[in-house]
């Protein structure tokens, strides 16, 4: 026969139970009030005995005010006993899981961008949701209820062997045979529930797509389609559930079998007993109470091992994140960057993201306080090489220099401080107008707030919101323009007045006269600032220092603007994709 599998003790079940040791004082505690439980049951079960010996075989009128105040006072400890140990076992629990969760989170927000561009959004968010709520579970119902369980059960035994060891010894034979199925039963639970996590944060993730794109799923007319694929999701989580039901409901209906046999034996071999005189009526009738009162902890203790497999497989996919590790860090002795406008240098460097090279051998040196305006066809790489400078990525060979130092060898948050950054998507949180701007400089003063607005022509707009610089992004919803946002994002990153400036296609979604009056906005903010612009639109780029084409991964040509134009290579042919062919080689781009 099989021995009883006891799950297996792995270091992320260890690292788990660190967590428990810092509370080991509350769980001590606890533990206490639930031993004082225990042994109040079992003075109740014990109880039976005198009075059913001293009140209704003897008759004894002291025992019948005695007896009832006994009983009495047993509750009234057993209840302010549990009500200890409940409270303080779901304060361990909880507090566990809170650290747990606030872990989990922490270490998502310190692995790089790298990671959040291949997970999906709803199933990190199921994890830090759902499956720590699962072990929630685990902690707070299973294992700290199954503390009191085990002292309750101890408890009960002993009174059965104190009152006929001989029948205690038959009884308790069975108990332990009834075990292995239901352990069998649980370990078929885990590998069904981890499907079943699986299954749940898939639909997070699906749910976070189409709820956000929604706009495109009506658009496209796909409102059927994903109904369907909704559907066939939620079947898919309904037979997982129902498979994992058909084993959990057999095992206690098979409990209160083995159960049933167990009462029915001690009543033959117990009754034979009493008639024999062996024992009193009182004895048996204490004994067979004890036994009832083992029912409901060893249910609940049966069931603990489905709690825990549910728990250890929402523990293995949190942990699957948690052993990732970070391939951004911070060296051990960081050199520090001198302040004031940097110099960066891109030397040989080559980058990747999966398999095939983005960026091939580019060599760039950017003086401090030039603007360089980086141009060429969609997918060529720009947005690739400006993410390197604030080591949203590190490169796959080469190196990158500020101020003569590998920007490796900083501390990550330092170089991070020395950059602003407009992204190509503007991104905003669901924070007011004012902590949009302010994002990242908590010590703004309302002046400099306004001020950065005012000069990224946000002001205005913002002053017209129902609460103006008070109002929540995400109260407005969609009625922000697409030229509204990137002017906020502007806004945020000229309040952060950082001496290199990314500009990733900035002003791509204003119109041409609002365009002017950013545009003018970011001229003055790029004075003495290392800056890179991406641009389509080269009439917008006429006051870069230089201009740096970019094709399929490579630099193939740098110079003024009017330069490139006389070399008729790739600029020239952007060029006269934009212009058309009426132009004269010599003059400069429109800037409006
Ligand atoms: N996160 C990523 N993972 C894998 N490949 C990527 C990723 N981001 C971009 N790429 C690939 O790298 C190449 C360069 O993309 P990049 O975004 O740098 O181009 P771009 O010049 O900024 O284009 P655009 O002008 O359209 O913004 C493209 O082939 C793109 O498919
Ligand atoms: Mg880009």
């Amino acid at each position: 026969m099989k021995m009883i599998p006891v799950p297996k003790l792995t270091p992320r079940h260890k690292e788990l139970l660190g967590f428990v040791k810092d509370s080991w004082t509350k769980l001590a505690a606890s533990a206490a009030c639930s031993a004082v439980v225990a042994a109040m049951t079992a003075a109740m079960a014990y109880l039976v005995k005198p009075a059913v010996e001293k009140i209704f075989e003897q008759k004894n009128p002291r025992m019948l005010m005695l007896i009832p105040a006994a009983v009495l006072a047993v509750f009234i400890i057993k209840g302010l006993a549990a009500y200890g140990s409940g409270y303080l076992l779901n304060f361990v629990g909880q507090d566990i899981i809170m650290r747990l969760r606030n872990r989990l989170y922490g270490h998502m927000q310190d692995l790089p961008l790298s990671f959040f561009q291949r997970e999906k959004t709803g199933d990190l968010m199921s994890r830090i949701t759902n499956d720590v709520n699962i072990i929630s579970a685990m902690f707070t119902s299973a294992i700290t209820g199954s503390i009191r369980d085990c002292f309750t059960i101890i408890g009960l035994v002993s009174v059965t062997f104190f009152l006929i060891p001989k029948l205690a010894i038959y009884a308790f034979v069975i108990f332990p045979v009834a075990g292995i199925p239901i352990f069998q039963f649980g370990r078929k639970v885990r590998r069904v529930r981890r499907g079943t996590q699986e299954a749940v944060a898939d639909m997070n993730s699906f749910l976070h797509e189409t709820l956000s794109g929604n706009k495109i799923v009506k658009a496209f007319g796909m409102e059927d389609h994903e109904k369907k694929r909704f559907a066939q999701k939620s079947r898919r989580i309904f037979r997982l559930e129902m498979k994992e039901t058909r084993v959990k409901v057999m095992s206690s209906p098979l409990m209160e079998f083995l159960g049933g046999v167990g009462i029915a034996f001690i009543i033959w071999y117990g009754g034979h007993q009493v008639i024999r005189g062996a024992y009193t009526f009182g004895t048996f009738m204490s004994f067979l109470t004890a036994v009832g009162f083992m029912y409901e902890p060893l249910k609940k203790l049966s069931k603990l091992n489905n709690a825990v497999q549910r728990g250890l497989a929402a523990v293995d996919r949190i942990f699957d994140i948690l052993e990732r590790e970070s391939d951004i860090v911070n060296p051990p002795d960081p050199v520090s960057i001198p302040p004031g406008a940097h110099r960066i240098h891109f030397e040989n460097v080559d980058f990747k993201y999966d398999a095939t090279l983005v960026l091939k051998n580019i060599n760039l040196e950017v003086a401090p306080g030039e603007i360089i305006a980086l141009v060429g066809v969609s997918g060529g790489g720009k947005t690739s090489l400006v993410n390197l400078v604030p080591r949203f990525y590190d490169v796959t060979a080469g190196r990158i220099l500020i101020d003569g130092i590998d920007i490796r060898q900083t501390r990550v948050e330092d170089l991070r401080r020395q950059i602003a950054i407009v992204t190509q998507e503007p991104i905003l949180f669901n924070d007011t107008a004012r902590n949009n701007i302010a994002y990242g400089n908590p010590n703004a003063t309302e002046q400099q707030i306004i001020q950065a607005a005012r000069a990224a022509y946000a002001e205005e707009f913002i002053r017209g919101f129902p609460r103006g610089f008070d109002t929540p992004i995400g109260e407005l919803g969609s009625r922000l323009s697409g030229g509204q946002k990137q002017r906020i994002c502007i806004a945020r990153a000229l309040l952060k007045d950082a001496p290199v400036l990314i500009l990733d296609e900035a002003t791509s979604s204003l119109d041409s006269e609002s365009e002017a009056l950013v545009q003018k906005a970011l001229e003055n903010l790029m004075q003495g600032r290392t800056t890179f612009v991406i641009a389509h639109r080269l009439s917008t780029i006429g006051y870069a220092h230089r201009i740096i084409v970019v094709a399929n991964g490579r630099i193939v040509e740098e110079g003024r603007h009017d330069e490139l134009l006389a070399r008729r290579g790739e600029y020239y042919k952007l060029y006269l994709m934009q212009f058309g062919n009426n132009f004269s080689p010599g003059m400069t781009p429109v800037s409006n």
